[in-house]
C-alpha cells in the first residue's frame, strides 16, 4: 500500500481508519474521501489531502485514484442496519451500485479494495452459535442484502478479474470517537456515553440478546493487516468472521457497574432493533482469519470498557 483511498474517511469507521493510515503509511498518501455535507474537519483536514469521492460516482472516484495514483482503496461507504431498513433503496445504491463502481475502477486502475461485510450479511437459519466461516447466508434486512451481495461481487472480481479485493464480517464497533449512525449494535456505544454523562441508559436490546463487538482499535488493526497479508495465504476473501468479544446487555452494563457503581439501565426493547439482533449470531468462529492471516484481538470487554470510559470522561470534560 503506497497511496491509499478512503472512501467515507469522514464516517464511524472512516475518520479513525484515515488518521491510523496516515501513521502508518505518511500523511500526504492517505486520501480522506469524502461526500458534500460531510466534508473533513479539524485534524483530519488538517493532517493530510482530502478528495470527493461520491461512491454513487464512478468518475468522481476514477479522477481521485488517477490524481493521486491511488494503489489501495478502503471503500466504506454504507448505511447501517437500521437507517437501511428506511431506505432499502439507497441502502442498494450505496452499498451494492456503490461497490461496482470502485470495482470497475479498481479493475482498470490494478488497486486493491477492501469493503466491510458485517454479522449483519447472516440470517436466522444461519447456525448462530460460532457461527462457522463458510455457512448459510439468507439475512431478512436490506443491509444484509447488500452485505452478501458486496461479498459475491468482490470475490467475483477476483476470480474474474483479478481484483486484489478482500474483506471482514466486522462485529458491531464500538469507538469514542465519531458516532455511529444507525445500527443495530449502537447501543453498546450509547451505554457508556450516558454512563459518563450520570444519565440512566435505557436499553433497546433485550436482555439476553447476544451479537459480536469489537473495540475500534482491534477493528482498524484487522482492517489494516488483512490488506497487508501475503495473498499465497488466503484461501478466503470476501469476507473473513472477525470476532472479539460478544456479550449481552446486562453484561456490558455490569461491566461498566463495576467501574461506575451508580449507572442505572432498564430497557424498553426497540421490535425492530430487536428483530434484527436477533437474526444475528450470537457469536462466530473467526478461526479462518486466525490461521490465514494471524489475526488476535487485543481488547477483551473490561479493557474495553476502561479504555472507553476513561477517553470519554475528557471528551465529555467530566
Ligand atoms: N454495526 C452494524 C449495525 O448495527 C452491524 O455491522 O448495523
Amino acid at each position: 500500500m503506497k497511496n491509499i483511498l478512503v472512501i467515507g474517511a469522514t464516517g464511524q469507521i472512516g475518520s479513525e481508519l484515515t488518521m491510523e493510515l496516515r501513521d502508518r503509511y505518511g500523511n500526504s498518501q492517505v486520501i480522506a474521501g469524502y461526500i458534500k455535507g460531510s466534508e473533513p474537519k479539524g485534524v483530519l483536514k488538517e493532517s493530510g489531502p482530502s478528495a470527493l469521492a461520491d461512491v454513487t460516482d464512478a468518475d468522481a472516484i476514477a479522477k481521485v485514484v488517477r490524481d493521486y495514483h491511488i494503489d489501495t482503496i478502503y471503500n466504506l461507504a454504507a448505511l447501517l442496519s437500521v437507517v437501511a431498513e428506511r431506505n432499502p433503496r439507497l441502502a442498494w445504491k450505496i452499498g451494492v451500485d456503490g461497490l461496482w463502481n470502485v470495482l470497475e475502477v479498481a479493475r482498470e486502475h490494478h488497486c486493491s479494495v477492501f469493503t466491510p461485510s458485517s454479522i449483519g450479511s447472516f440470517g436466522l437459519s444461519t447456525p448462530h452459535v460460532m457461527t462457522p466461516q463458510d455457512t448459510i447466508q439468507r439475512p431478512g434486512t436490506i443491509y444484509g442484502v447488500s452485505k452478501v451481495t458486496t461479498e459475491l461481487l468482490s470475490d467475483y472480481y477476483f476470480m474474474k478479474y483479478g481484483v486484489d479485493t478482500r474483506s471482514v464480517r466486522y462485529p458491531g464497533i464500538i469507538s469514542y470517537v465519531t458516532p455511529p449512525g444507525g445500527g443495530t449494535t449502537d447501543y453498546a456505544v450509547d451505554i457508556y456515553y450516558y454512563a459518563v454523562r450520570g444519565e440512566k441508559f435505557i436499553c433497546p436490546i433485550k436482555e439476553g440478546t447476544l451479537m459480536d463487538m469489537i473495540y475500534m482499535p482491534d477493528a482498524l488493526h484487522a482492517s489494516i493487516m488483512l490488506m497487508e497479508a501475503d495473498p499465497a495465504k488466503l484461501v478466503h476473501r470476501n469476507a473473513f468472521n472477525l470476532a472479539s468479544m460478544s456479550f449481552a446487555p446486562e453484561t456490558i452494563y455490569e461491566a461498566i457497574k463495576k467501574q461506575m457503581p451508580q449507572f442505572e439501565m432498564e430497557y424498553q426493547v426497540d421490535p425492530l432493533k430487536q428483530h434484527i439482533a436477533e437474526s444475528w449470531p450470537d457469536c462466530m468462529d473467526d478461526s479462518c482469519a486466525r490461521m490465514e492471516w494471524g489475526w488476535q484481538p487485543k481488547y477483551d470487554l473490561e479493557a474495553m470498557t476502561t479504555d472507553m470510559l476513561e477517553k470519554l470522561k475528557i471528551k465529555l470534560n467530566k
